[in-house]
């Protein structure tokens, strides 16, 4: 069990619903494996309570604090600093408290592209499902990374176009092509991502495409509870390559820690208990339970 005391620190995740997050497990056993006197609690703050939320969580000294869905573009107003990257993507999902000064940064990009590199995976075109935050930090890292022409397909094409836009005006040397989802069969690339929640649980025989095209080689959908998607299936049907959702959530995880603690606890040490634990298997048998109450 662990000491709380005068002197342990406090983390969070402020988000509305935060109630079936990951992330007070990861954190909370990432700071006793790496023996961290801390704590990591969810904050659910619906959006008109942000900006006071944010000044609370100054006047109590939380030591730090990620953020997610719908807060990641409006925190940006309540800071004292934005890093330069998560300024480039236009959101941040974590934030340090440095003597009262808060600044934030975008972990969601590294945690996505450090699969990418780790596996050595050579992308010269991508094809991106989906244009909302999260594609916003994958398509920046995949065009600040040298990937040279991003694909990005979207259900509504204005938000495709208008990111496309975005994209084009941080990296003049990538090319970058907006369309709707249902024109795939038309792009080409190695590496297909999907950032849609469409498969996501409960609703898991859905699949944001009925087709993966030809020369894709690797399937790598954010989606992680289930932790096998349909597209993931699909994928490994067709013999590509796949990452889970779980490693760029594990990902980001980790990069939070190391900006608010300077501690790197590995990736296998958290993929193994979040294993050891189910999770996020159990999480979706709990969101069912609380449906069906
Ligand atoms: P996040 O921050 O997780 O990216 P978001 O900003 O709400 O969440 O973005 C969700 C993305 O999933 C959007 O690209 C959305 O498409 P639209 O721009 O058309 O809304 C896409 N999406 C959500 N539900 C979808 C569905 N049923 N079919 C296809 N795309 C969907």
């Amino acid at each position: 069990m662990k000491k709380i005391n005068s002197m342990t620190k406090v983390y969070g995740v402020i988000g509305h619903p935060v109630k079936h997050s990951i992330s007070p497990a990861i954190h909370n056993f990432a700071f006793e494996y790496a023996d961290i006197n801390a704590v990591y609690l969810c904050f659910d703050v619906p959006p008109e309570r942000l900006g006071e939320a944010v000044r609370g969580f100054k006047a109590i000294g939380l030591a730090g604090f990620n953020v997610t869905i719908p807060h990641k573009q409006d925190i940006m107003n309540y800071l004292d600093e934005v890093d330069e990257s998560a300024r480039l993507i236009g959101a941040v999902n974590t934030v340090v408290n440095d003597n009262g000064r808060l600044r934030g940064y975008n972990t969601d990009s590294s945690g996505f592209i450090n699969a990418i590199k780790k596996r050595g995976l050579r992308v010269d075109e991508a094809i991106v499902l989906g244009s909302g935050g999260a594609s916003r930090a994958i398509c920046t890292a995949l065009a600040l990374n040298g990937v040279g022409r991003i694909n990005i397909l979207n259900r509504t094409y204005d938000n495709a176009a208008s990111l496309a836009n975005h994209i084009r005006s941080l990296a003049a040397d990538c090319c970058v092509c907006a369309d709707a989802l249902d024109n795939i069969k038309n792009y080409r690339g190695q590496l297909l991502v999907n950032t849609t929640s469409v498969g996501m649980w409960p609703r898991v025989d859905e699949c944001p495409v009925d087709i993966i095209p030809t020369g894709v080689h690797t399937v790598y959908d954010i989606v992680y509870n289930p932790h096998e998607t349909k597209l993931i299936r699909m994928a490994k049907q067709k013999g590509c390559g796949v990452i889970y959702g779980i490693e760029m959530l594990v990902g980001q995880a980790i990069e939070s820690l190391k900006i608010w603690t300077g501690v790197d606890v590995p990736e296998n040490i958290i993929t193994s208990f979040l294993e050891k634990e189910g999770i996020p298997l159990k999480m979706s048998n709990s969101i069912h339970n609380v449906t069906e109450e």
